[in-house]
């Protein structure tokens, strides 16, 4: 099965999608955190995408795509995708058709988690990672169990993203409503979108999620 999660940043889509392939055979395909990869390793796509991302702008159509059909040629035949930040413009929606379809991949839902963009301010800027195995965390929605230490694997060291700052927040809603909301009607057209409510908890919307992915 092969999924995208659609949601402006912040919208819980990274989160869910940890919980989809905890629970289901699948992979998480975020483009964010394969260009966060790559700038760290100073690659030449992290070269070209680092003073994009800190604007909160968007990186070109031609350099995800091509990490997108790296990613999917290098997993085991028959394994499900979770397409997690990709597709996020027009172009982008219609290279992933020709990429799934040489691939002889089917997509099966488009999930929109619908949220209010006025509490993502929030919920983004108050986001932090274990920096050891990047387990996800919030100063008020999900804290450590024991303070300072990560529940998954008990690292204390802990990161923020450079582009979670209220700013650069607010220029990636206006990317995201501007570049890629429009991409839904695509997907409308083929009947394959559900729209999830992604203000509730995190349990109630995986368990929403849940309900699309088991029919
Ligand atoms: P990317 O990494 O994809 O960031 P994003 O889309 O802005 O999404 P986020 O990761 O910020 O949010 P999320 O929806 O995953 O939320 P999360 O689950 O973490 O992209 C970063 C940049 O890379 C882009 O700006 C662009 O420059 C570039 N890029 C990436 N893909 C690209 C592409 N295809 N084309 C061009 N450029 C691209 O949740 C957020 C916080 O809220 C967490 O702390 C979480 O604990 C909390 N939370 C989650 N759900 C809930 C809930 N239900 N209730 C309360 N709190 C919650």
């Amino acid at each position: 099965m092969d999924i995208i999660l659609l949601g402006p940043p912040g919208a819980g889509k990274g989160t869910q999608a940890h919980r989809l392939v905890e629970k289901y055979s699948m992979v998480q395909l975020s483009t964010g955190d394969m260009l966060r990869a790559a700038v760290k390793a100073g690659t030449p796509v992290g070269l070209q995408a680092k003073a994009v991302m800190e604007a909160g702008e968007l990186v070109s159509d031609d350099i995800v795509s091509a990490l997108i059909c790296d990613a999917l040629d290098a997993l085991d035949e028959g394994t499900g995708v979770i397409f997690d930040g990709y597709p996020r413009t027009a172009p982008q929606a219609h290279s992933l058709d020709t990429i799934l379809s040489d691939r002889g991949r089917v997509l099966d839902h488009v999930i929109e988690l619908e949220v209010n963009e006025e509490a993502l301010i929030d919920r983004i800027t108050g986001r932090f990672t274990c920096a050891n195995c990047g387990a996800g965390y919030h100063d008020r929605y999900k804290l450590p169990e024991m303070e300072g230490t990560c529940d998954r694997c008990g690292s204390t060291e802990f990161k923020r993203r450079k582009d979670d700052n209220a700013e650069t927040v607010r220029q990636r809603m206006v990317e995201y409503r501007a570049k890629t909301a429009p991409i839904l009607p695509i997907y409308e057209e083929r009947d394959v979108v559900t729209r999830v409510d992604g203000m509730d908890d995190m349990d109630s919307v995986t368990e929403s999620l849940v309900k699309v992915v088991e029919g």
